[in-house]
């Protein structure tokens, strides 16, 4: 990944120009309460140029410098800190195993930071991540700009460095295979595991265990385990709820993998076997789910997906008589709101909503090689929604998995995840 990493920060570079300059901070760590913190998560753009995952740095790219492009401004090396929390890379390693040209403590950003501006006409730098961090380099480039009357402008990376990283390359793609793969075994064991009668936190537990055991140590977002009426709860994260016969389970869960993301939704009867109702609106979600995937492919406009799966939730909800009324005029009042509220996905990569603009001048991106995305169709019949018969309450089914664009067409890289009613059958009755 060495490689990978210098690759990217030179195309970067070569993007900026020798009059620019590239600032990007590492994340803050966060607290979770009182002297307790969060696990440390490096920001994406940032984990993406340097490979580099401690906290409290700054990574500056100054393209033709001649005294280096790649400055780190790090954490040094600290016996008696080390000792509490663990080694850091110092500023020998930081030049001799992450690639920086020069390396100084973090404690000397503040006092070379004018030096390093410099006759850099363009700051290209994304305001409001780092607050703290946003607030140095203003207070910096502020005194610059009335010492030496230079006035350099600001211009946000994201759009830049957010394309590039729209694009996986092999190196990436492999790691979301891996994140992929462990996440497809993880929903395996809780459907294996789940019967009525236990709890949704246990479902959760099993689930986080099979991922951990394989090296997917963090979730890539607070998994979400929802039985019942809860399945209709699209971010329910509570997960702390009986599970009952005859419901249906919603697990929608995903580890990270060298901080790439996997996100997968799989739904089942907590018994092992769906009811007439619960296959019904299970069909509608799977044919939904199944053609937008086939229109995942290059050259396709990254909205058709979204239409497909669309056109097809609704001709279900009609089918099954929950709504009246021709299709697209269904579709143009938005009478489907009620059950289907979210999109049918979004890009996947180092975030699990990653980065990228969805339409490049108001005209939705085509999509490419390269490109990684979730395709998650849904309905959701709550029970309180008005209206609705009885039978239908608390079906809450969503199927997702991630997808890679390549020059063939779509490939499933959560595949090994059953998701066809018959097999999630045989392979809950297979505990
Ligand atoms: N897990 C959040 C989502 O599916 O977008
Ligand atoms: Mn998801
Ligand atoms: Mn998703």
């Amino acid at each position: 990944m060495k490689d990978e990493f210098a690759k990217r920060r030179k195309q970067l570079m070569r993007q900026i120009g020798s009059s620019g300059i590239l600032i990007v901070s590492a994340a803050p760590i966060s607290h979770r309460n009182s002297d307790c913190e969060h696990a440390y998560r490096q920001q994406s753009d940032f984990y993406y140029l340097t490979g580099f995952d401690e906290p409290e740095a700054v990574a500056v790219f100054l393209p033709k410098r001649k005294a280096g492009e790649f400055v780190l401004f790090n954490r040094p090396k600290n016996r008696a800190e080390e000792i509490w929390t663990g080694l850091r890379a110092g500023q020998d390693k930081a030049c001799s195993f992450y690639g920086a040209d020069q390396s100084f403590p973090i404690k000397e950003l503040k006092a070379k930071l004018p030096e390093l501006l410099d006759n850099r006409q363009e700051i290209y730098y994304s305001l409001g991540i780092n607050k703290r961090f946003d607030n140095l380099l203003l207070n910096t480039v502020n005194s610059v700009r009335r010492k030496r009357q230079s006035y350099p402008a600001f211009i946000d990376i994201a759009p830049i460095l957010h394309d590039m990283r729209l694009i996986k390359t092999p190196a990436e793609i492999t790691l979301m295979r891996k994140a992929a793969d462990i996440t497809a075994n993880a929903h395996i064991r809780a459907m294996q595991f789940c019967k009525p009668g236990i709890n949704e936190y246990q479902l959760e537990a099993e689930f986080v265990y099979e991922c951990q055991r394989n090296g997917g140590r963090f979730q890539a977002y607070t998994p979400i385990v929802g039985s019942g009426e809860n399945t209709c709860i699209l971010h329910y994260t509570q997960n702390d709820q009986v599970i009952n016969n005859g419901e249906l389970v919603l697990i929608d869960a995903g580890c990270e993998y060298q901080n790439y993301a996997s996100d997968v939704t799989r739904t089942f009867p907590a018994n092992g076997k769906f009811s007439p109702e619960q296959s019904a609106v299970y069909d509608i979600v799977l044919e939904a789910q199944m053609a937008a995937i086939k229109a995942v492919k290059p050259g396709a406009s990254s909205a058709t997906y979204h239409e497909i799966a669309l056109k097809i939730l609704v001709q279900g909800l009609k089918d099954l008589k929950i709504l009246k009324g021709d299709i697209s005029s269904l579709i143009e009042t938005r009478a489907y709101a009620p059950f289907y509220m979210h999109k049918a996905g979004h890009w996947l990569g180092l975030d699990v909503h990653d980065v990228g603009r969805y339409k490049v001048n108001g005209k939705w991106r085509v999509l490419e090689p390269g490109m990684t995305l979730t395709v998650e169709p849904g309905l959701y019949l709550s029970a309180d929604i008005k209206g609705l018969a009885k039978r239908w309450h608390n079906i809450g089914v969503r199927i997702e998995d991630d997808i890679l664009v390549t020059k063939n067409g779509p490939e499933v890289l959560t595949h090994k995840a059953p998701k066809k009613m018959a097999e999630i059958e045989s392979l809950m009755g297979k505990k």
